[in-house]
């Protein structure tokens, strides 16, 4: 059988994990973008985000013209294709609602191409929205524009994505689970098709569902793995109270129960990102919107906003007033093997130091073009981790790089002015450390 064509439109790392995806298994993919910046370095073969293992075959398929990328062209892309997965940003406003305008600009954009299509398309809503999106706002649109009936004329489904930043071109062809909500039995079998020829003999779960269940579960699952993470500071702050205990010695014993098991109980300065903060902020919005209100997930919420600043706390109690203090910082990005910032744990603890007066030096393998982006001037930048440290008063650790798990109490020793250390993502053991340096570290009590 005939490979379908197909286009993306947005090349996040969503929209560009998923392009390549296909394009690596044969199948032609016509991405569009509306940023001739990225859509230019896409076209040399470069991503424009780091995201390991992605380069090497982004650029293959590129060379081998299996994807071809387009400056905000989605109705070119989408007339040449059979399947348009519309993965554009979804932001927050400042309320926390989710902000529709991308969807609805290429929603009227592929309208517009379909119009003019005489063979049948199935248009593709992998971009976060909340329940009720595709169906009020995305069908709709598409069916004004079009002057074709959804169900009929072209087809409608809604396929969230679980992509992990820093692992996300794996994660594209390791799915656990593929979720596919639809407006009608022909969409849902023609993605359904998609997939099992895309994953082959290692198909994961399908799951066929509404449209507002598929966008629902995203939200589901991302807010459940806030809740683990603020849970888990939760249990961490208290520790710190309790003389002898220790929240990672607590979650390693609480994940070896089946039904909680260990993943995200890693208690730290919080959660960052481009997902979880906003996604958590828009389901908030949303449920109360449709009369509920989540006060579950406002108080997940609440810790993970409090959370960063405990690390500012920490470098108080150790050093009394923070005025002209040098605070070295020891990653910026919001977790490791990423340069985004977004939402980075690190950003409200460098706000509120420099407010302090204290004086910030930071340092990050990748992130720090990002970090120059946000801080300018505000900070300096160094050369290598062990650089930063040089005559530091106090040394926060904020992202879990392995390279900064390397260091030991000798580096601090050696180069800071007095080894004070607030491990912020628990990469130290406490026992080496504080025989050697002065340790405070999340989730540790006295
Ligand atoms: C997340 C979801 O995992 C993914 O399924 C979804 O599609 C997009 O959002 P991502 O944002 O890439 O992926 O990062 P993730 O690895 O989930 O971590 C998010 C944040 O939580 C990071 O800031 C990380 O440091 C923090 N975290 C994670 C913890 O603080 N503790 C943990 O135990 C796990």
């Amino acid at each position: 059988m005939e490979k379908p064509r197909i286009s993306v439109i947005g090349v996040g790392y969503v929209g560009l994990c998923t392009a390549v995806g296909f394009a690596s298994k044969g199948y032609t993919v016509i991405a569009s973008d509306n940023d001739p910046e990225k859509a230019d370095k896409i076209k040399e073969g470069i991503p424009p985000f780091h995201e390991p293992d992605l380069p090497a075959m982004l650029r293959e398929t590129i060379q081998n013209g299996h994807l071809h990328c387009l400056t905000n062209q989605t109705q070119k892309a989408v007339l040449e294709t059979d399947i348009t997965y519309v993965a554009v940003g979804t932001p927050s406003r400042p309320d926390g609602s989710i902000d529709l305008q991308c969807i609805e600009t290429v929603s009227h954009d592929i309208g517009k191409a379909l119009s003019k299509k005489s063979q049948y398309n199935v248009v593709v809503v992998k971009s976060t929205v909340v329940p009720g999106t595709t169906q009020n706002t995305v069908k709709p649109i598409l069916e004004i524009e079009s002057k074709k009936k959804c169900g009929t004329d072209f087809g409608l489904c809604m396929n969230p994505e679980f992509l992990r930043q820093g692992s996300a071109f794996h994660d594209t062809f390791n799915a656990d689970r593929v979720v596919i909500g639809g407006n009608d039995k022909k969409s849902v079998d023609t993605l359904e098709n998609l997939y099992k020829d895309f994953y082959g003999v290692n198909v994961p779960p399908i799951i066929r569902t509404t449209l507002s269940t598929a966008e629902l579960i995203k939200y589901a699952s991302n807010s459940l793995l806030a809740t683990k993470i603020s849970f888990i500071n939760t249990i961490a702050s208290m520790c710190e109270k309790i003389p002898g205990a220790d929240v990672k010695a607590v979650a390693a014993a609480m994940g070896l129960d089946k039904r909680i098991g260990p993943l995200f109980l890693d208690a730290g300065l919080g959660y960052g990102g481009s997902c979880f903060p906003k996604d958590v902020k828009a389901l908030i919005a949303c449920s109360k919107a449709f009369g509920y209100n989540p006060e579950l997930l406002e108080s997940v919420e609440n810790v993970n906003q409090i959370q960063p600043l405990k690390a500012v706390q920490f470098c108080k109690e150790q050093l009394g007033n923070l005025k002209d203090k040098n605070i070295a910082i020891l990653g910026l990005a919001f977790k490791p093997d990423t340069d985004d910032m977004r939402e980075a744990r690190v950003i409200p603890i460098i706000n509120q130091l420099t407010k302090e007066g204290a004086q910030v030096t930071a340092y990050d393998p990748v992130a720090m073009p990002t970090a120059k982006k946000i801080f300018n001037n505000q900070i300096k930048y160094a050369t290598s981790a062990i650089n930063c440290l040089n005559d530091a008063d106090c040394c926060i650790i904020a992202t879990e790089w392995s390279e900064f798990k390397k260091l030991k109490p000798k580096d601090f020793k050696e180069n800071m002015k007095q080894p004070i250390i607030i491990d912020g993502r628990r990469i130290f053991d406490p026992e080496e450390f504080k025989q050697n340096t002065h340790f405070a570290a999340i989730g540790l009590g006295e």
